[in-house]
């Protein structure tokens, strides 16, 4: 007996079926990460939102989670809206993630505090290897959707993150997104 797939996903990497969380975070919810305080009527304004299809508990061992983030188009003071980024608690655990739609940087830096940075589009494919922290940033005037898959035991250290920042930052310059080193304590 064929049995229908138990998820989907469409074009635009959203997903239904059984066992798919949504979530969303708000100016408000990362006011932290950005280097320009959040004024109290922007609090409201949704940074990005998380689809995840979780048929395993957080924290087993040798499951997958899958989903796709969408970050919306934005910025605060000229830095382009972005994730909170994390390091993966058990820090040997990669990570895939691939570009749906719009334009984006893929922020990555190792534990030494060392920053580099692939770009997000279309098609584009990214091994996130362990020990390195991961951050998306949309550079683009569209949502930036970007598919993820992970190990259930990865776990996500957001702590060291927001304690110790990214070392650089990108912002809007004179002829589009420029990488900056982080000058802020956070
Ligand atoms: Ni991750």
């Amino acid at each position: 007996m064929i049995e229908k797939a138990k998820l989907k996903v469409d074009e635009a990497g959203h997903l239904s079926g059984e066992r798919v969380i949504k979530s969303e975070r708000k100016l408000g919810d990362i006011a932290g990460i950005f280097e320009s305080e959040i004024e109290d009527n922007r609090f409201e304004e949704v940074a990005y939102r998380v689809e995840m299809h979780a048929d395993e508990k957080e924290g087993v061992e040798g499951g997958l989670f899958f989903g796709t983030s969408y970050i919306f188009p934005g910025n605060v003071n000229g830095e382009y809206f972005m994730t909170k980024g994390h390091f993966h608690a058990k820090r040997q655990s990669a990570e895939y993630y691939w570009g749906i739609s719009g334009n984006g940087i893929l922020l990555l830096m190792d534990e030494s505090g060392k920053c580099f940075a692939e770009e997000v589009s279309k098609g584009s494919v990214h091994y996130i290897k362990g020990h390195v922290a991961h951050r998306l940033v949309n550079i683009g005037e569209e949502v930036l959707a970007v598919g993820a898959c992970w190990p259930s035991d990865a776990g996500h250290d957001y702590e060291t993150i927001a304690e110790e920042g990214f070392s650089c930052r990108v912002k809007k310059g004179p002829q589009g997104p420029i990488i900056i080193e982080n000058t802020s304590s956070k």
